[in-house]
């Protein structure tokens, strides 16, 4: 008798190719319309299946406790907030996400993103467009340098070493990091100081949040945190919303204690149209792009799908969340 195929749940409309790898090993559930499949029919197809792929859909009691015969879920992000991991453990479900392959592509997102602020790109470029260009530019629309400033990194991990590198080789920076430390060995070789926090926020030119979203970390920057920076400096986050207190932000921006912010992530996603920051020509605000390149994306949904035919045929998924 030929052996059933596991039946998995995919809520994520994905490359061809992708879809084909998992067809031909799984019994795919897949959404039907253009887009990502409701929470509402993720909950009633989750009750037999085997497996979950799917990209920062909530995992947590509510889902698991309809889920009986699932063996893994596999999240194509690099960050992994949308799961308790708690709830997953105690249902004995694996748990998979897609780290390396997106390094590099946030970190230049990063980049994009601080040149963008310092040098007004946005702002001047609908100068252009709108037809204002009619004489030589004055001081009121200059920027700030980039080069051989100073740049504070906080969340020195995988993406934040990218980010140091561009910085220090490309643009001859000096970089400081809060958290974590990584070996004695690259921090010589990238040349990149610890500072603590408060010593990072009242040095740096541009404060980059590259930090995951944690109970420790959720909103670690806050009012007292952007009192602490200098009023012409940019703030960056590419990495979770809520790892900021987004009101303070408003604040500090409102009150010029910084002078500017550029933001790919946001407490709520999509962001509310009336969202204030959505009004300051000083802020530049991105749909939560870090990994949003052709092939990076194609990567990340290749991972995910490995990871997920791992988990349902009983062989040990690569990037298991421990
Ligand atoms: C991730 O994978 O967590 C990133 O936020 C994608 O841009």
């Amino acid at each position: 008798m030929e052996k059933r195929k596991p039946k998995v749940l995919i809520t994520e409309q994905l490359p061809k190719e992708i879809l084909a790898y998992i067809n031909e090993r799984c019994e795919c559930i897949i959404p039907t319309n253009e887009g990502k499949m409701s929470r509402a029919d993720v909950l009633e197809k989750i009750s037999d299946v085997d497996g979950l792929l799917t990209s920062k859909v909530e995992v947590n009691e509510e889902l698991l406790s309809r889920a009986h015969r699932l063996k893994i879920v596999s999240d194509i992000s690099v960050g992994y907030d949308n799961y308790d991991v708690e709830a997953i453990k105690s249902h004995h479900v694996l748990a998979t996400h897609t780290p390396y392959v997106l390094d590099e592509t946030v970190a230049d997102l990063v980049f994009s993103l601080v040149l963008s602020v310092a040098r007004r790109i946005p702002e001047l470029d609908r100068f252009v467009k709108d037809g204002n260009w009619t004489s030589a530019i004055n001081e009121s629309l200059f920027g700030k340098d980039v080069h051989s400033t100073t740049m504070g990194i906080v969340g020195m991990g995988r993406i934040g070493e990218k980010i140091a590198r561009r910085a220090k080789l490309g643009f001859n920076m000096d970089v400081l990091y809060y958290k974590r430390k990584p070996s004695e060995e690259l921090e010589s070789m990238l040349g990149i100081n610890y500072a603590t926090l408060s010593e990072l926020l009242e040095r740096s030119d541009f404060v980059v949040v590259m930090t995951p979203l944690t109970s420790e970390t959720h909103h670690l920057i806050g009012e007292n945190e952007f009192n602490r920076m200098k009023s012409d400096a940019f703030f960056i986050n590419a990495s979770r919303g809520a790892v900021i207190d987004e009101n303070a932000l408003i604040q500090a921006l409102k009150n010029k204690k910084i002078a500017g912010a550029g933001l790919d992530v946001f407490d709520q996603e999509p962001v509310s149209p009336d969202n204030e920051l959505l009004k300051m020509d000083n802020v530049v605000t991105l749909p939560h792009i870090g990994s949003a390149t052709k092939k990076t994306r194609f990567d990340m949904a290749m991972v995910g799908a490995e990871n997920l035919v791992a988990g349902v045929t009983g062989k040990t998924p690569s990037y298991l969340i421990k």
